[in-house]
């Protein structure tokens, strides 16, 4: 495949050349003859990877599914997810994983990883499986797999191999428990004393550390108290407020860790360039279940727009989005061929027109379920065209559904 006069950073400046990818890999740059597929006036990203989505397969495919999930990764310019296990039943053991590797095998339209799943009682599991990133939860989330106890916190951050990402959902379960009773709801407290937990724990362990969807500057400065902390934000804390979007999306608006207040929205921006990548959180739920409480955003089709979006406005540069959102996860999570537009990596590009204009309308998106915490906004930035491993994956007129992922982790 040729891509002709694309626009992208090479070697830290931009330039405008042909990108040949052959065999699925990148293979050169310049003037090449024969049949292409037109870039002229858009920009090339590296293929985004977003490492913290729900895909919901097994157990709850009404929600979304690999296929789905996959499809609306493709759309929003990701051609590599990670997904979580707080699927039904849970991937905490070899054999659920096995499960779920052989579901995303069959049905998934880009490349993807599994994360496990830690629960109370699984150490032992957790080594049979020798996954290479491991997901807890500290406190009560959907799916309940919370290991919020000292002791099972303990032996997982200890037992884990301490260079391989263990992700943090740092709510601290105590704190939740307490707060719940008095009526408090999920305060800002279960983030700050869950993040210096996990924090003095990693420390103690001497192990790497991802927390996952930090949503405060107070925690982000915390976390990187620890030299091998790793931090990811998630759009709708940077873009959304408790006050601007909360009573717009009413019981829509209910997500884990919540909506910060308009300041700590913008303080958050503040801490920007000690994040190390962005996770969507993508974690569709029906619009009957959210009515009854469901907490979580569908967030992979809007992801890369917002911050293009952003960018546009002056407020975070292209190498931060380019690094953040494909390079960083790459190296965090040991994807080697992925993450650059560079000789040898694998072919995956995302063409963008960095000044379209378009509305967000989630009847036109391809998750499943059906709506979006942005409906009506204006986003100026907008993606064109995506390739996976040198294969057209999305286009103006959709996804094309004849590209098959791979397990890359
Ligand atoms: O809001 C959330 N939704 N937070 C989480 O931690 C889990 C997620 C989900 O899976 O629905
Ligand atoms: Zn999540």
């Amino acid at each position: 495949m040729i891509i002709r006069n694309a626009k992208f950073y090479l070697g830290g400046r931009v330039v405008k050349k042909d990108i040949l990818i052959e065999k699925g890999k990148i293979a050169g740059f310049g003037k090449f003859k024969g049949e292409a597929m037109d870039a002229e006036g858009l920009f090339a990203l590296p293929g985004l990877i977003d490492p913290h989505v729900h895909l919901r397969d097994p157990g709850m495919t009404h929600k979304e599914d690999f296929e789905t999930g996959t499809r609306a990764a493709l759309a929003g310019g990701c051609t590599t997810v990670l997904d979580m296990p707080n699927t039904r039943p849970p991937c905490t053991s070899l054999s659920e994983y096995r499960k779920k590797k052989e579901i995303a095998k069959r049905k998934a339209l880009c490349d993807y990883g599994l994360h496990f799943g830690a629960s109370g009682s699984n150490i032992q599991g957790v080594k049979k499986a020798r996954p290479r990133s491991l997901k807890l939860y500290m406190g009560e989330s959907t799916g309940r797999m919370h290991a919020g106890n000292m002791l099972t916190l303990w032996r997982h951050f200890s037992n884990f191999p301490k260079n391989r990402p263990l992700i943090v959902h740092a709510e601290d379960q105590e704190t939740l428990a307490a707060m719940k009773k008095e009526g408090r709801g999920r305060p800002e407290a279960a983030e700050k004393i869950g993040v210096e937990k996990a924090r003095i724990l990693a420390q103690e362990a001497d192990r790497v550390i991802y927390f996952a969807h930090t949503t405060l500057f107070e925690t982000v400065h915390l976390a990187k108290i620890w030299k091998k902390s790793l931090i990811e934000v998630s759009p709708h804390h940077l873009f959304l407020s408790r006050e601007k979007d909360g009573k717009r999306l009413k019981e829509f608006s209910k997500v884990y860790p919540p909506l910060r207040s308009e300041g700590e929205r913008r303080e958050l921006w503040g801490a920007l360039y000690h994040v190390d990548a962005v996770g969507s959180d993508h974690a569709p739920h029906t619009p009957a279940e959210k009515r009854k409480g469901a907490a979580g955003f569908p967030g992979l089709e809007t992801s890369l727009s917002l911050f293009l979006d952003a960018y546009n406005r002056g407020e975070v540069e292209l190498p931060w989005i380019i690094d953040r959102m494909a390079e960083s996860p790459a190296r965090i999570f040991g994807l080697k061929s992925k993450g650059r537009i560079d000789k040898g990596y694998d072919g995956d590009i995302t063409l963008v027109d960095l000044k379209e204009e378009w509305k967000v309308k989630a009847d036109e998106f391809a998750s499943k379920c059906g709506w979006t915490p942005y409906e009506g906004f204006r986003l100026k930035g907008k993606v064109k065209k995506v390739v996976l491993r040198g294969k057209l994956a999305a286009d103006e007129s959709g996804v094309t559904g004849k590209t098959k992922g791979k397990n890359v982790l």
